[in-house]
């Protein structure tokens, strides 16, 4: 079945066990890369909240084809669905959290929230998960060659003052968990709830400068540009909710930072950093004082 509107949307109905022969992307031409993984949402249940990294080098941008990285939240998937993030694409892998409290055995409704990444298999060397705590955060760490990389994907509380504890709370986990990897190129990516001059905005940028971490998304766009990731239908406005926080070490590798206001997933727009993994510093091996000292 398809149906023709003015914007030329098509909607297909395949088996279910057709699936992978329509979900391979060369099969599709580029602009048909959004339309596949917007109806997935259908099997994948709401994934409304898409930030995209993508390494590769420069000029080879081509949407779809190159991420490398998917950050993903408000999954508002139960912790029996969260396989389903291997729907998505099947070059990709995921680790993805559900936002239900399972201990409470009840279940009203959609676990709202939820936050996932993905990688694409064969960009990496080696990806392993970091355990993170809140429920609102997920963490990998990414080699390829002698360098390595952190991952998050975040989803903050919405900006009220009953929730800054929390918010400050996760950024200081993030911050924790950063101290505890030797690794200098971090990638915080996510729905921050912080539009730049609110409260959370505001702590946002603070945690930054005390870091000395930038948000790359305002320090690319420019904070007077009047960039919005997120439309409020009830509210009619627009605001600047998801960011991509770095590390000084993983601001040098930001070759773009954009938006995407054509794509109409959710109630949020994508936000896609573009990055030139070359650019990450290899890392140098520290001189092992134990062995300097027995050869004296
Ligand atoms: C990518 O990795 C995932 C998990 O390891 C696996 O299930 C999937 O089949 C892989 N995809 C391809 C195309 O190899």
């Amino acid at each position: 079945m398809k149906f023709k509107k003015d914007y030329v949307g098509y909607k297909f109905m395949i088996p279910k066990d057709k699936l992978s022969m329509f979900m391979d992307e060369n099969l599709w031409p580029y602009l048909f890369i959004y339309l596949i993984i917007s109806n997935l949402t259908a099997n994948i249940h709401n994934i409304t909240k898409q930030t995209l990294i993508q390494y590769k080098k420069p000029k080879q941008a081509l949407w779809g084809k190159q991420v490398d990285i998917i950050a993903l939240q408000e999954t508002w998937l139960l912790p029996t669905e969260v396989p389903d993030l291997g729907l998505v694409n099947k070059d990709f892998s995921y680790f993805g959290k559900s936002a239900m409290d399972i201990s409470s055995g009840l279940l009203g409704g959609r676990p709202y929230g939820g936050v996932a990444l993905l990688w694409r298999n064969d960009s990496f060397q080696s990806v392993s998960v970091i355990p993170c705590v809140s429920e609102r955060i997920v963490a990998i760490k990414v080699c390829v060659a002698d360098r390595s990389m952190l991952f998050f994907s975040v989803y903050m509380p919405t900006n009220e003052l009953d929730n800054l504890c929390e918010f400050v709370e996760c950024l200081s986990e993030i911050s924790a968990i950063v101290e505890n990897e030797n690794i200098e190129s971090i990638y915080v990516l996510g729905d921050f709830n912080a539009h730049p001059g609110k409260l959370f905005g505001n702590e946002m940028l603070s945690f930054c400068a005390e870091q000395n971490w930038l948000c790359a998304d305002i320090e690319r766009l420019g904070i007077d540009y009047q960039s919005y990731t997120y439309t409020s239908d009830v509210h009619g406005t627009c605001s600047w909710l998801d960011h991509c926080l770095t590390t000084m070490a993983a601001w040098r590798t930001v070759v773009n930072v954009k938006i995407h206001y054509d794509v109409f997933w959710s109630d949020h727009f994508p936000l896609e950093v573009e990055c030139n993994l070359e650019w990450v510093r290899p890392m140098t091996i520290p001189p092992n004082i134990g062995n300097v000292n027995k050869i004296i």
